[in-house]
């Protein structure tokens, strides 16, 4: 059955791929080991880590915090768009002159704070006091939380400065 020429042959060729096999995996080890475990590869690593690490903790900081300003930002508001936004209030707020969950903002923009006849406010969004201005609610709209601590608005706020600015031109647009 099994001719010797055959046996050798396959034997050969099984060899021969093991042989490439084992010199490819010779070869990979020996790359990378020298770019994680060598002396120049820790140091890459200690690099890397740190330049990871700083882009994660500056960049979306500076992005929030110290993008365009606010008046810049404003400026450019849409408030077709901000109606859109507004989806996210209606649960909550009306624009008919009557209170939900919360006070009704028509004319808010510009309007004292807490000052809604009839609603029944946090001592917190009374002890915020102040107008509110474009400013305010762009604050304010943040995070509800942070620049009221204790109100009852309980809506995590608008993280993008778009939105908040739109949104307010929005209500701007319709108060009265
Ligand atoms: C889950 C309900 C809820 C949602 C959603 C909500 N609010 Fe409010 N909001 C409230 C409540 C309740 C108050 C009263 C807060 C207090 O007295 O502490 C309030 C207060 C306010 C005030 C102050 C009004 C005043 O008369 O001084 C403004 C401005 C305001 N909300 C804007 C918004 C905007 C804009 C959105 C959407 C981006 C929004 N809110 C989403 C419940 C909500």
């Amino acid at each position: 059955m099994f001719d010797t020429m055959t046996l050798t042959k396959v034997g050969g060729a099984f060899c021969g791929s093991l042989l490439i096999l084992l010199l490819g995996n010779w070869a990979a080890e020996g790359l990378y080991h020298t770019g994680t475990s060598g002396h120049g590869g820790e140091g890459e690593e200690i690099t890397q880590a740190y330049a990871i690490d700083t882009g994660a903790s500056e960049a979306p900081g500076e992005a929030v915090e110290e993008g365009p300003d606010f008046a810049t930002v404003f400026a450019a508001a849409d408030a077709g768009a901000g109606e859109r936004v507004f989806g996210k209030c209606k649960a909550c707020h009306k624009l008919d002159g009557t209170n939900g969950t919360g006070p009704h903002l028509d004319g808010v923009v510009g309007r004292a704070v807490a000052s809604v006849d009839g609603y029944s406010y946090s001592d917190a969004m009374v002890a915020h006091g102040g107008d509110w201005t474009p400013e305010a609610l762009n604050e304010f709209l943040t995070s509800p939380k942070a620049a009221a601590p204790g109100t009852k608005m309980s809506f995590a706020g608008l993280p993008k400065p778009e939105d908040r600015a739109d949104v307010i031109a929005y209500l701007q647009s319709v108060g009265g």
